[in-house]
């Protein structure tokens, strides 16, 4: 069915497409409820597994800022995900960047964006999440926080401790996100001392509740080597739940696009296929250099259960989709469960 009404959307503005697709969504559940969309393969219970503490559903959730503000977690649940991360939120609300901000780059089944952290604020979020979790609490959330574009990095921790209180009792577990690069000078706190220091208050302030939450962080596909040592140091140091590779990428590397157009756009996060093997690479070497010491979600590029696959194969222990599941629809959750099935 979104085959079909894919040209529609892609016909659209692409930041338009994305809040009419939704609302296309929530009208056929209504009409047809969950059977119209999922695939009852997502719900076999050979696909559950239990990763940092929390049992899923399934492998496959969807990435972080696409339901920025935790306005349609029922919905994308009955699509079939295994779970759904929220944010990035922020203190503050904001209203990110100016507009256009998100561009489809259709011949390389890729996006850019430079949203900019636009969000309704966590306080919206927070009311929202208490009504969802009384109704559904089976539903597995992560809250992804970020800072204000105006607080300056010497004080990013308090506005990362505002989030991480105000959504403590409405999800399931955190990531803190310092890879996006929409928000000035923010993947400056993927350094070694900024992010041990930002971590460990996290983890302190995490450890004192009586039911501490898997703390995870989730990093960029630019970083070198080196930079990928320190943060399974950090990792191990801090004793993170486990990272989320990858956010994404500065890179303009092998496009198919026209340099001139990608030269327009501009600025931005690249995503989708281009981003498939760098990311694979990255959840890789993490897993290899760490001896599995933690799990790694995977994300960058899934468009097909091969691609979801090749990352569960390099160690993730989970995945993500976002841009494959603009491009493919809800379909390719199922295909890729259906997938790992055949494998089991
Ligand atoms: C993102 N992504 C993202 N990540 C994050 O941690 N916080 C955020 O707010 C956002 N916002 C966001 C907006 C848009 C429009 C896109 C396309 C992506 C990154 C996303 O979660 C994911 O890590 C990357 O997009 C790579 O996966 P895909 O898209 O290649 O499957």
């Amino acid at each position: 069915m979104y085959s079909l009404l894919r040209p529609l959307f892609f016909k659209l503005d692409a930041e338009k497409a994305h809040y009419t697709a939704i609302s296309g969504l929530q009208t056929l559940l209504k009409i047809g409820g969950k059977g119209i969309v999922s695939n009852s393969v997502n719900s076999d219970k050979r696909l559950e597994r239990e990763v940092f503490g929390i049992k899923f559903k399934n492998p496959v959730g969807l990435a972080a800022g696409f339901d920025k503000n935790a306005k349609w977690i029922e919905e994308l649940d009955k699509l079939g995900f295994g779970f759904i991360e929220i944010g990035t939120l922020t203190p503050k609300p904001q209203d990110g960047n100016p507009k256009p901000r998100l561009f489809r780059l259709k011949e390389d089944n890729a996006l850019i964006n430079r949203m900019g952290f636009n969000n309704e604020g966590v306080e919206i979020a927070v009311e929202r999440l208490k009504e969802i979790k009384a109704k559904k609490p089976h539903i597995i959330v992560g809250g992804n926080i970020g800072k204000n574009k105006v607080t300056p990095n010497e004080e990013a921790t308090s506005d990362y401790i505002i989030c991480f209180d105000a959504l403590f009792d409405y999800v399931d577990y955190f990531v803190v996100n310092v890879s996006s690069p929409n928000t000035p000078n923010l993947r400056e706190l993927q350094e070694k001392k900024p992010l041990t220091e930002l971590l460990q208050t996290l983890q302190n302030r995490n450890q004192k509740k009586e039911n501490p939450k898997p703390l995870l962080l989730k990093i960029a596909p630019d970083l070198t080597d080196s930079q990928l040592d320190d943060i399974i140091e950090i990792a191990k140091e801090v004793k993170l739940a486990g990272i989320i590779a990858t956010n994404t990428t500065i890179s303009r590397e092998n496009l198919k696009t026209e340099t001139q157009k990608i030269e327009t756009i501009s600025n931005g996060g690249l995503s989708g296929k281009p981003l498939t093997h760098r990311s694979t690479e990255v959840i890789s070497y993490l897993h290899r250099k760490s001896d599995g010491a933690f799990p790694i979600i995977g994300v960058g590029g899934i468009h097909s259960p091969k691609d979801a696959i090749e990352k569960l194969e390099a160690g993730a222990s989970l995945i993500q989709l976002y841009t494959g599941f603009v491009y493919e629809g809800w379909k390719l959750i199922g295909d890729i469960n259906q997938e790992i099935l055949k494998r089991n």
